[in-house]
């Protein structure tokens, strides 16, 4: 099962990421938005990453242009009817996953493996929605994906060997270490992450220490890249509390429910960098 031609639905954070990788390990990529200016914005980001690559001299602008020019943008996901693969990474909303799936189902040859980005729905109930649940995995990348070493490659009750070892092989062609993992909410990183995160909130509220030295704690004690509360504001406290509102559905367990802080910051709209405030302030910068 050669996987040339990839098809990525969505290219806002992660699905960007998602289809330069593909394009950087020498496939063809089409990928999907709403409509025009989401086709631009999402091959700014593209460009904008390569050409940072340019910059410290990790790309030469011959490659930059390559890895462009195997990617065709579309607003029709009739132009995935040629795709070997299909990845997914709309917003986390089951309906909508579901119903892209099923429209896909329709489109795409029988071969066609169909895989989603989610951190927190169960795949399953995404391939429930086709008439192929045994060419449908997980295939859960990590932000800033050019740059995170990591897959989780998510195998359902369903999914064919066949399938499971392509996905896995195709994650290491994008340059990944594949982790297998089952179908279980948050694989592997999330079941370990978020009670982390969420234990690192209750720090705070509790007055343990201050946020910085929270953070400094764990980046210098544990050697993590980033602290927990600046990783909060990294991966977006909307993010994080909907996928620990899942996992506190599936598993009724207190390690996985949010804290007052953090459905407070969320309701005041502080989610983190993107939206300039989180725990930190990011406005000046
Ligand atoms: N092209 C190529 N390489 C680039 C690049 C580009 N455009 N931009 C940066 N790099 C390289 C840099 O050159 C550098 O490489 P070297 O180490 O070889 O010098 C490396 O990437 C790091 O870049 P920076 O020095 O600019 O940035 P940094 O050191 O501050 O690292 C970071 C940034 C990679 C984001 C780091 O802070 C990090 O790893 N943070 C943790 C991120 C994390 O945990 N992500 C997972 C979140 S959870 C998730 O995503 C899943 C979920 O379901 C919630």
């Amino acid at each position: 099962m050669d996987i040339n031609t990839v098809g990525v639905v969505g290219c806002g954070l992660m699905g960007s990421g998602i289809a330069q990788i593909a394009s950087q390990a020498g496939c063809n990529v089409v990928v999907r938005e709403v409509d025009e200016a989401a086709c631009e914005k999402g091959r700014g980001k593209i460009d904008k990453f390569l050409g940072k690559a340019v910059e410290k001299g990790k790309m030469s602008e011959d490659d930059k242009n390559a890895v462009l020019g195997r990617m065709t943008f579309t607003t029709d996901l009739a132009d995935f009817s040629s795709c070997d693969l299909v990845v997914e990474a709309i917003i986390e909303n089951l309906d909508a996953k579901r119903e892209l799936f099923g429209a896909l189902d329709g489109i795409c040859p029988d071969h066609t493996i169909f895989a989603t980005n989610t951190s927190s729905l169960a795949v399953g109930d995404m391939a429930s929605a086709t008439k192929r649940p045994q060419n449908f995995v997980g295939l859960h990348f990590f932000n800033p994906v050019p740059l995170m070493k990591l897959v989780e490659v998510v195998r359902t009750l369903e999914t064919s060997d066949e399938v499971f070892d392509a996905s896995c092989a195709f994650g290491e062609k994008v340059g990944k270490v594949v982790v297998r993992a089952k179908d279980s909410p948050g694989f592997v990183v999330n079941l370990l992450l978020v009670p982390y995160l969420l234990d690192a909130i209750r720090a705070l509220e509790a007055g343990v220490a201050t946020k910085e030295d929270i953070d400094a704690g764990m980046k210098l004690g544990c050697g993590h890249p980033m602290g927990p509360l600046q990783l909060l504001d990294f991966v977006g406290l909307d993010t994080t509390l909907y996928i620990a509102d899942i996992m506190f559905h599936e598993f009724k367990e207190f390690r996985y429910s949010a804290p007052p802080m953090l459905r407070r910051l969320v309701a005041s709209g502080r989610n983190g960098m993107k939206a300039g405030r989180g725990f930190y302030d990011y406005s000046k910068k």
